[in-house]
C-alpha cells in the first residue's frame, strides 16, 4: 500500500490509525532519511495504541518504552555502530518479545529483524509532503 500525506498532522492522523492493525508482537520496520518523518508517524502510531503522555526520539538512548496494556519498544538505531552494540542492549529480547517494537533506521539490524514485520518506506516527496509505502500489514 501507497499513501501520501500533505502535512504533519497528516502523517500522525495516518499513524493513529494505523495503531488500530497492529497488535501484541508485532515488529514495525522504518525506513528513510534523516527528517522524512519516522519519528512523527511513530508519535501517531503510539497515541493511536492509547499512550497518552507526549514521546520525542529516543535518540539518544536506543531505546524507550511506554507502557500501556503491553509494553512499545521504541527503537531508534541511528547512532548504533556496531551490530555487536545489539547484545549489550539485549535488544532482540525486546524485538523478539510481546511488546510492539517500533524500529527507526532498522536497516542497520536488517538480518536480525524477524521476517515477519510490517515495513514502512517513507520518502520525502515536497516540502510538506511524504509518500509512505507500507508492507507486511
Ligand atoms: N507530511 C509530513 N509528514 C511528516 N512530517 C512532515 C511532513 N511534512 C513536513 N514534515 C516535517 O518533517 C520532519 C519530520 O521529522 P521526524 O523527526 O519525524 O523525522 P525522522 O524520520 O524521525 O528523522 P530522524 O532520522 O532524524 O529520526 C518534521 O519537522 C515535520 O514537521
Ligand atoms: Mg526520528
Amino acid at each position: 500500500m501507497k499513501i501520501k500525506t500533505y502535512s504533519e498532522e497528516e502523517t500522525i492522523q495516518f499513524g493513529k490509525n494505523l495503531a488500530k492493525k497492529l497488535k501484541k508482537g508485532d515488529v514495525v520496520a522504518f525506513y528513510g532519511e534523516l527528517g522524512s518523518g519516522k519519528t512523527t508517524l511513530i508519535k501517531g502510531i503510539v497515541s493511536g495504541l492509547s499512550y497518552k503522555k507526549p514521546i520525542k526520539s529516543p535518540s539518544f538512548i536506543i531505546i524507550a518504552i511506554y507502557q500501556t496494556d503491553f509494553p512499545i519498544y521504541h527503537i531508534d538505531l541511528y547512532r548504533l555502530e556496531n551490530i555487536k552494540e545489539i547484545d549489550n542492549i539485549g535488544l532482540l529480547e525486546y524485538i523478539y518479545g510481546d511488546g510492539i517494537s517500533l524500529i527507526e533506521w532498522a536497516e542497520k539490524i536488517e538480518g536480525i529483524l524477524p521476517k515477519k514485520r510490517i515495513n514502512i518506506k517513507i520518502s520525502i516527496t515536497g516540502k510538506n509532503e511524504r509518500e509512505l509505502e507500507i508492507e507486511g500489514l
